[in-house]
């Protein structure tokens, strides 16, 4: 084990002055935003699920039909769900281990809770009403974009103001994490959205790139919102939650910070994995497949240096639900970034791309890794932060472990199944060189996939309505007094 900032010379506890009093109201309010937008997305992920089992719940209506939402979902769970726990901890976390105040205090802090969800309001009733760039994962058009971009900036100044005015030395690596993950996702939004409004009133707008480039960049984008806001936002949390709920120091120090600079070198180079077999140039192509093999080191370093952190500290696992959550998501972080390496490369991705094998991969991170990595840490946090001794109910948290984890099961596999027939029934011959099957013979044969893959996501539902009901009931209870409280786990540094 190398080094914990909490070990090193000078950082013992009663050395210091007390700490500030941090801004957590505006917290508070993000952690209950993470559930409530959970849920919410969850919920849709559900409907749109159905629709594609039984496309008579599209109700023949243009704002329930597939098209709208299916972004409704992925922006709900991504940028909602996603987004909001990414403000709660950052917020939470950059103050702590900088032991400095929020820059710009409560006012600030305010602004970025409200104007978030101003910001995903906008979003979602653009698409429900048919407003899009048509962009996957940029859907919203230019006049919530601006209203982004606002928020973001004031995002970056508020986050970099207080590791300025910090009063420890050392910035935990969390911080590095979310750095690169504010910083990027700002660069990338920016880049994606040059677009032209073009009619005010419908608030259409073209983009200024156009044919190949313009793949090119959403893909650049579109890779890169994997990479930095569902990878490297989270692993600031993995870092942050996992030391403090095991109660043990980062496994090694160093290891984070090669994984650190590896992780983000690599990943702004892949997007093209997106785009074989398209008119990208060959050797973009190959650019990103190689880049996309090496994000496998990295990857695994970290979620190594993430489960290491539980040596001495496993028989934690028997008694603390909340922390398998955090376990549990690393082990998917594992197993898709060893899928998604294997499915860019070319010949793999003949089969794969198009089918349900992607919709399998991806929601072995988002619901393994994103999801479960935001549960755990919600589990840590909102006593926390409300001043309760625990959760109001332990069995519940183990309950919603094991209806998550099965629903995920039944996602992930059925989708795998259904992907790799789908790939296969598509490229099939006859003797005399003719397709084997008609398109249609292909989406009859997933039915029986789309119903298994509805039913895992009805379990994941019930597992974080039982966590909202869990919540509630902890909020609600009476404070406990600081005597009560558990000793605070030194094993992140500062605070
Ligand atoms: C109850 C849980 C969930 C259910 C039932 C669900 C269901 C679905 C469905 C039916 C689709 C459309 C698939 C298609 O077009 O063939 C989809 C797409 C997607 N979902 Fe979910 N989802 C859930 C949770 C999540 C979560 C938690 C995240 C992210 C944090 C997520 C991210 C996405 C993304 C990124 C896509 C688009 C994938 C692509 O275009 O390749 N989902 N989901
Ligand atoms: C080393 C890490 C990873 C690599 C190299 C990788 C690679 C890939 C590849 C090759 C595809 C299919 C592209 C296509 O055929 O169009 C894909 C899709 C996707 N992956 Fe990953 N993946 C990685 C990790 C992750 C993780 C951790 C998540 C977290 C949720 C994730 C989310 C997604 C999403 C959302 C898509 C669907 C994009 C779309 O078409 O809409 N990936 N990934």
């Amino acid at each position: 084990m190398d080094g914990n900032v909490a070990e090193r010379p000078g950082g013992v506890a009663e050395a210091r002055p007390a700490a500030p009093e941090y801004v957590d109201g505006p917290i508070r309010a993000f952690a209950i935003a993470t559930v409530f937008w959970g849920v919410v997305g969850f919920l849709v992920g559900v409907v749109a699920a159905s629709q594609l089992a039984w496309p008579q719940l599209n109700l023949g209506l243009e704002w329930t039909s597939f098209g709208r939402i299916r972004p409704l979902h992925t922006s709900a769970v991504i940028f909602a769900f996603g987004g909001c726990a990414l403000f709660c901890t950052t917020l939470y976390v950059v103050q702590r281990t900088c032991r400095a105040r929020l820059f710009g205090g409560e006012p600030m802090g305010w602004f970025l809770f409200w104007g978030y969800q101003l910001f995903i309001l906008l979003a979602a009733s653009g698409y429900v009403l048919g407003y899009t760039q048509g962009r996957e994962y940029a859907e919203p058009e230019w006049y919530t974009d601006l209203w982004l971009t606002l928020v973001w900036v004031i995002y970056l100044v508020a986050f970099v103001g207080t590791v300025i005015r910090r009063e420890e030395p050392h910035i935990y690596v969390a911080n590095w994490f979310f750095l690169a993950f504010i910083i990027t996702v700002a660069m990338l939004h920016l880049g994606n959205n040059i677009a032209l409004p073009i009619d005010l009133l419908h608030a259409k707008s073209y983009s200024v790139p156009s044919g190949v480039q313009d793949a090119m960049i959403q893909w650049w984008y579109g890779h890169n919102a994997v990479g930095f806001f569902l990878t490297a936002g989270f692993l600031g949390i993995m870092y942050y939650f996992i030391p403090k709920q095991a109660d043990r120091p980062i496994y090694s120090y160093r290891l984070s910070i090669v994984h650190f600079w590896s992780l983000v070198f690599l990943y702004i180079w892949a997007g093209p994995h997106h785009l074989h077999y398209t008119a990208l140039p060959d050797w973009a192509s190959t650019l990103g497949m190689v880049f996309s093999i090496m994000l496998w080191m990295p990857s695994w370093g970290g979620a190594i240096n993430g489960l290491m952190t539980l040596s001495g500290a496993w028989d934690k696992l028997r008694t603390d639900p909340a922390l398998r959550f955090s376990v549990a998501a690393v082990g998917f972080y594992a197993m898709a970034t060893f899928e998604g390496p294997v499915m860019s490369i070319r010949a793999v991705n003949s089969l794969s791309h198009y089918t349900d094998w992607t919709i399998g991969h991806v929601h072995s991170g988002a619901l393994g890794w994103n999801g479960f990595i935001t549960f755990g840490a919600l589990y840590w946090l909102i006593p926390v932060l409300w001043q309760r001794r625990a959760m109001w109910s332990t069995r519940l948290i183990s309950w919603h472990f094991w209806l998550a984890t099965l629903g995920i099961v039944l996602y992930i596999t059925a989708m795998w199944v259904a992907g790799i027939m789908q790939g296969l029934m598509w490229r099939a011959y006859d003797a005399n060189g003719f397709l084997q099957y008609s398109f249609v013979e292909g989406v009859a044969a997933m039915h029986p996939y789309y119903v298994i893959r509805l039913l895992g996501g009805l379990l994941y539902l019930g597992g974080a309505l039982l966590m909202a009901f869990n919540v509630w009931r902890t909020i609600a209870a009476a404070p406990q007094p600081a005597a009560a409280m558990p000793a605070p786990a030194a094993a992140v540094a500062a605070e």
